[in-house]
C-alpha cells in the first residue's frame, strides 16, 4: 500500500463509557455518521485508554464497549460504510506504542496540558503511572498505525494530536532517512558556506527534534537567500529541512469538529458525571419526565412572572434542538409571560423524542442480540488488523527488528 491510498482515511476513537447520551450524539457521533460517506472511516473503542485512569475500578469495560457500539450503530454508523473495532483486538497498537516510546522524550508527554489537569481533577486516584503519562502516545499509535490523513476530534484533543504529529516527525526523521538522499543533501549544505551551513543545520535540528516551527521558518528564509545553490540543490534542502527521508508514518492532521456544548438537564454541560443526561436510547416517557422536572429561570415563580430565557436551561436546549420559530415563540412568550414553563417544555419534549425515534428503531435489531454486535466488532477488528499488520511490517523493518 502506498501512502496515497490512505489519503482519505479517517480514524477516531472513544473510551468505553457505556451508553451514549445526546451530548455525545451532537458532539461527535453525528459528525462520524457524516464522515463515513466522505472518507474511509475507522471508528474504535479505546478500551486500553479506559484503563489508564480506571485501572483500579474494574469497570465493566466489556459491557460498556458493547453498549457503546450499539449506540454508535443506533446513531447511524453503518458497518457497511465504516470499520468499527475494538483497540485491544488489534494488539499491533501496543507494539507501535512500545516502539514509539523508545523515541519519545518524557518531557513531551509531561507538557501535554491534560496530563497535569487530569491528575488534579481525578485526585481520588493515583495517576502518577507510566500508563497514564503515555496516554497521548498510545493515542498516537492508534492513529499512526493506519497512516490516516485525518483524525476527527474535538478541541479538547488538539494537544494530543500535536504531540502525535511531533512523534511521527521524529520517527520518520530517525528511521526514514535514505542514505543516497542524505549524502546529496550534505554535499549541498557544504556549498552554502560555513556560516549559512551551520545556521541551516541548527534550524533543521531544532525543527526535527523539537518541532520548533520558528526554526523551520528560519531555515526556509535562509535557503531562499542562497545564491550559490542550483535549483535542484535548493529544493533538496527544502525537503531535507523537514525530514527529507522516507515517510514511514505520515503526520495525520486534525479534522476539527465544530462541537456545540450540549447543555444538560441542569444547564451545566451534559455529562454522565453530572448526572444530567438524556441517554440516546432513553424511553420517550422518561424524556418527558426529565424535561418536565427541569429547573427553569428562578424568576418565574408564578405563571404571570416574566422570565429571561438566557437564564434557563430549558431554553439552552431549545437553542440546540428546536427550530427558529419555536425558539422565537419560547423567547417572546417567556419574556412577556405569555406562556408558562409547562407550555415551553412541550415542543422540546417532542423535538427530542422525534430525534431519538429513528435511533430507537435502529437500536432494536441490536439490543438483545449480542452475537450480532460481536460479529460486527470481530469483522471490523480483522479489517483494521490487516492494515495495522502491514504498517508494522514497515515499521519493524525501519527500526531494524524483524527477524524473519
Ligand atoms: N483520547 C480520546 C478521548 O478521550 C480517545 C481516543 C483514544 C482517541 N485514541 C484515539 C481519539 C485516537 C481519536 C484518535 O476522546
Ligand atoms: Fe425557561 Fe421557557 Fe420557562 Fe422561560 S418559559 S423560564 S425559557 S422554560
Amino acid at each position: 500500500m502506498s501512502s496515497t491510498d490512505s489519503d482519505r482515511r479517517v480514524v477516531s476513537g472513544m473510551r468505553p463509557t457505556g451508553r451514549m447520551h445526546i451530548g455525545h450524539y451532537y458532539g461527535a457521533l453525528q459528525n462520524w455518521v457524516q464522515l463515513q460517506h466522505e472518507y474511509e472511516c475507522f471508528f474504535f473503542v479505546a478500551d486500553w485508554h479506559a484503563l489508564t485512569t480506571h485501572y483500579e475500578d474494574v469497570p465493566d469495560i466489556e459491557q460498556h464497549t458493547l453498549d457503546m457500539v450499539i449506540d454508535w450503530l443506533a446513531a447511524g454508523i453503518d458497518p457497511g460504510a465504516a470499520t468499527i473495532f475494538v483497540q485491544s483486538r488489534v494488539p499491533e497498537h501496543a507494539e507501535l506504542h512500545l516502539l514509539l516510546s523508545m523515541i519519545t522524550p518524557v518531557s513531551w508527554l509531561e507538557r501535554v496540558p491534560s496530563y497535569k489537569e487530569q491528575q488534579k481533577r481525578l485526585n481520588d486516584r493515583d495517576l502518577s503511572t507510566y500508563g497514564f503519562l503515555g496516554y497521548p502516545l498510545l493515542q498516537s499509535a492508534d492513529v499512526l498505525i493506519y497512516r490516516a490523513s485525518r483524525v476527527p476530534v474535538g478541541a479538547d484533543q488538539t494537544a494530543h494530536i500535536e504531540v502525535m504529529r511531533e512523534i511521527a516527525r521524529r520517527f520518520n526523521y530517525i528511521y526514514g532517512r535514505d542514505p543516497g538522499f542524505e549524502a546529496h543533501a550534505r554535499a549541498a549544505i557544504d556549498k552554502m558556506g560555513r556560516k549559512a551551513a551551520k545556521l541551516y543545520r541548527d534550524a533543521r535540528k531544532r525543527y526535527l527534534e523539537r518541532g520548533d516551527h520558528e526554526a523551520l521558518e528560519i531555515g526556509r528564509a535562509l535557503l531562499s537567500e542562497q545564491r550559490n545553490l542550483s535549483i535542484g540543490d535548493q529544493e533538496r534542502l527544502f525537503g531535507y529541512l523537514e525530514g527529507g527521508g522516507r515517510i514511514i508514518l505520515p503526520e495525520t492532521k486534525v479534522l476539527l469538529t465544530e462541537t456545540p456544548t450540549v447543555p444538560g438537564l441542569d444547564g451545566e454541560k451534559m455529562s454522565k458525571s453530572y448526572n444530567n443526561t438524556i441517554p440516546l436510547r432513553e424511553d420517550p416517557k422518561e424524556v418527558e419526565r426529565k424535561i418536565r422536572t427541569m429547573p427553569t429561570d428562578p424568576a418565574r415563580v408564578r405563571r404571570h412572572d416574566p422570565g429571561n430565557p438566557e437564564k434557563c436551561p430549558v431554553f439552552a436546549m431549545h437553542k440546540l434542538l428546536s427550530d427558529e420559530s419555536v425558539r422565537t415563540w419560547a423567547d417572546d412568550g417567556c419574556r412577556s409571560a405569555g406562556i408558562g414553563c409547562i407550555d415551553c417544555k412541550g415542543p422540546l419534549i417532542d423535538a427530542i423524542n422525534a430525534e431519538l425515534a429513528p435511533i430507537h428503531e435502529r437500536a432494536e435489531q441490536f439490543e438483545g442480540n449480542e452475537e450480532l454486535v460481536k460479529s460486527i466488532i470481530d469483522e471490523g477488528s480483522e479489517t483494521a488488523r490487516d492494515i495495522a499488520r502491514e504498517t508494522m511490517e514497515d515499521v519493524r523493518a525501519a527500526v531494524g527488528v524483524n527477524y524473519r
